[in-house]
């Protein structure tokens, strides 16, 4: 028997993702209900080769649903929370809505899969840097606990939606015909450049994205001992995020083991050739389920320390395969 499940935000670039996400997993779907805005329905998405029309989302969209996946924005998951609990309905939220409080977990599932058992109605979906950073980080920190990383990101435009990904094709024309080019989705030129990371700029001096990656650490991995500092930098890539990654240990971590334990981690996949000097970039991780790691070296500027090369899919592992996979942890 299979459930039937809804997808709040189907016409974006998270949405359209979850939809072949579930197709790829064989999720036990009876039935399809794609949601979006008024701009859309009518319209129409394929799912297992069958065309699903696209209705407008309202407050009886989940009524017999017993999973919906929300990708389009936090005001709209807030708007809907209630109509799903009213329905029974699990939410799985991408947003950033609910995902530092206290009674809804914040799941990867090759981290804390026991947390999705836990949920109040909602399970939210942790922010795409973080994920693929503890996707990674996770093995190595089972093995020896981690003190502190200082990341460094490398972020895609996908992590904006759909309009921001036409914003750097159409730019990046634009930059070469030689011709005058506003953006509106992005605050910046993209076009071969590069800028602080959009997000709302946070008293500190840090950026709301760069404060994700600290807060939802601590709550993923349970541990508030574990220091985080970020620089979220937005570069001119469609879907991959990357991240350079210095992590200091508690304890010596070689390099060897490190290797080993990343080789035999669920959803990670070593790629490099050092002679080929070749390592993970971001065209190797677009459209791929993994969490991509390379490059990892012994700091010799600091005891117990390792770097790495981190990188992945924004749209899958960083959204909607991580959204799956919750739903998979909490039903099946
Ligand atoms: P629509 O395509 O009809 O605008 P992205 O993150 O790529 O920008 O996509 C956002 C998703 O959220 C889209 O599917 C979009 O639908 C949907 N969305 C945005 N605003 C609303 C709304 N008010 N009601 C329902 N869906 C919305």
């Amino acid at each position: 028997m299979g459930f039937i499940v809804a997808i709040a935000g189907a016409t974006g670039a998270v949405g359209v993702e979850m939809i072949q996400v579930l197709e790829r997993r064989q999720f036990p779907v009876d039935e399809l209900r794609l949601l979006a805005s008024p701009r859309s329905a009518g319209t129409t998405l394929t799912y297992n080769g069958q065309e699903i029309e696209v209705t407008v989302l309202d407050e009886n969209s989940f009524d017999g649903c017993d999973l919906a996946l929300f990708s389009a924005g936090s005001s709209i998951s807030k708007k809907y929370l209630e109509a799903c609990r009213k329905a029974g309905c699990l939410m799985v939220d991408n947003s950033s809505a609910f995902r530092m409080d206290a009674d809804t977990p914040l799941v990867v599932p090759e981290v804390n899969p026991e947390a999705a058992k836990q949920h109040n109605g909602v399970i939210a979906n942790p922010n795409c840097t973080t994920i693929i950073m503890l996707t990674a980080l996770a093995p190595l920190h089972r093995e020896v606990p981690i003190k502190r990383v200082v990341a460094a990101t490398y972020q895609a435009a996908s992590g904006a939606g759909h309009a921001a990904m036409v914003e750097l094709e159409e730019g990046t024309r634009a930059y070469l015909d030689g011709k005058e080019f506003t953006p509106e989705v992005l605050p910046y030129p993209y076009a071969f450049n590069l800028f602080a990371h959009n997000s709302p700029m946070e008293e500190n001096g840090y950026c709301e994205e760069e404060m994700k990656m600290v807060n939802e650490t601590a709550k993923i991995m349970n541990d508030t001992t574990i220091g985080v500092h970020a620089t979220c930098v937005r570069v001119p890539v469609l879907r991959t995020h990357a991240e350079a990654l210095n992590v200091e240990f508690t304890d010596e971590l070689s390099v060897e083991r490190a290797y080993e334990l990343l080789k035999n981690a669920p959803g990670i996949e070593v790629l490099e050739d050092r002679d080929a000097n070749r390592w993970p970039m971001p065209l190797d991780a677009a459209g791929k389920d993994p969490v991509y790691v390379g490059r990892i070296r012994k700091d010799p500027s600091q005891k117990n320390t390792l770097d790495l090369w981190v990188l992945g899919d924004q749209l899958l592992k960083g959204a909607a395969l991580n959204a799956v996979q919750c739903a998979e942890a909490a039903l099946l």
